[in-house]
């Protein structure tokens, strides 16, 4: 790490961040402390958590199975029954080790169990670095779609430790490093100049730029903690983002995508339509999907599946009295928020993406 402390709020980065995760351990004083893992994050990262020696009492172990798919109420309800079995109370704290999945569900449980405990995020894939795990956001899926249900509610603490970056394969850090390619186009031409010169899979390389996403993302919630406003901007790509992640995960013959992989679909499309919509300029449309592609693969899409994608818009959190609203751009660092798109609009950006060569 070339910068030696990296904190902000409640988020620590690195160096210093065991030590503050110690400091608000015996502060918060809690009666059981329950870590909650999937069977990934207990074998590949719970010995570092535990090696840290970070509090004078034992640790429960909580384990759900890993994947989007197990992100619903019904993981929840069996947590609370075992939250309930091993004796916790209002005093107790939930440490959640894991990627988004782990964050989004652990904060929720936390949030909602007793009326509500405490709880600490310490994200171990980049997506849950640079995005789910900042910003309070905690939910799950209602069958297929996604978020459905959920709370804003922030972490005592972020503990992101870089180290964690090692234990995954590339195509869950190509997928984190799609949030990153979205701070850099809502935020500025700058940011995304040096996100999309990087090479994602070299950790040093990242390990900067990280810390920017997170800063970027974290003066965005401040302003906007509730999603009012300006927070809509970290929805770039996500409106159809999303409705592919849930075509996906229905559609279960179809290969599995990750969220970052939906998103930076998404995004190709979110940015073909602020070209149509919002004088987005047509050359930086192509540098932005030249960029995007060079990273990930392309996927195919039928008419049905664009059919039944679109058709899940009508789900987006966004909406507002029946209107699917996207985000858009009118340059980099740029966004507008609330823009109504026509759906052959919508038919016109697959086909861009189909073709872009
Ligand atoms: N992932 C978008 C947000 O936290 O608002």
């Amino acid at each position: 790490m070339k910068e030696n402390h990296k904190n902000i709020n409640t988020v620590y980065c690195n160096s210093n961040a065991w030590e503050s995760l110690k400091t608000t351990l015996n502060k918060l004083n809690p009666s059981k402390i329950f870590i909650l893992v999937d069977e990934n994050t207990k074998e590949y990262c719970l010995h570092l958590f535990l090696s840290r020696n970070l509090y004078n009492s034992e640790f429960e172990i909580l384990e759900i199975l890993s994947g989007e798919i197990n992100k619903n109420i019904e993981t929840c309800l069996k947590l609370c029954n075992q939250l309930s079995e091993q004796g916790a109370d209002r005093n107790s704290l939930i440490i959640n080790l894991g990627g988004g999945v782990i964050t989004d569900m652990g904060g929720f449980v936390a949030s909602t169990f007793k009326r509500g405990i405490s709880f600490v995020n310490i994200p171990t894939t980049l997506l849950s670095m640079v995005d789910a795990s900042v910003g309070g956001k905690n939910g799950v899926d209602l069958g297929m779609l996604k978020n459905q249900i959920g709370i804003i509610r922030n972490p005592e603490m972020v503990l992101i430790d870089t180290e964690f970056l090692k234990t995954l394969a590339n195509n869950q850090i190509t997928s984190g490093y799609s949030e990153m390619l979205k701070h850099g186009l809502i935020h500025s031409k700058k940011y995304w100049n040096e996100v999309k010169a990087i090479d994602e899979t070299n950790t040093e390389a990242l390990e900067d730029l990280l810390w920017k996403s997170v800063l970027i993302k974290n003066e965005v919630i401040t302003e906007d903690p509730f999603e009012k406003g300006i927070r809509k901007t970290l929805n770039y790509g996500h409106t159809l983002g999303h409705a592919i992640e849930s075509y996906f995960l229905e559609n279960t013959s179809q290969k599995t995508l990750l969220h970052g992989e939906a998103v930076a679909i998404g995004m190709i499309l979110a940015t073909y339509i602020s070209n149509k919509l919002a004088y987005f300029p047509k050359e930086t449309l192509n540098d932005i999907s030249f960029h995007i592609l060079k990273k990930f693969q392309k996927n195919t899409f039928d008419d049905s599946a664009i059919n039944e994608i679109i058709n899940l818009l009508k789900y987006d959190k966004k909406n507002d009295k029946g209107k699917i609203l996207f985000v858009l751009l009118e340059d980099i660092g740029v966004p507008k928020i609330n823009c109504e798109v026509p759906n052959p609009l919508i038919l016109e950006a697959f086909d861009f993406y189909k073709n872009y060569k």
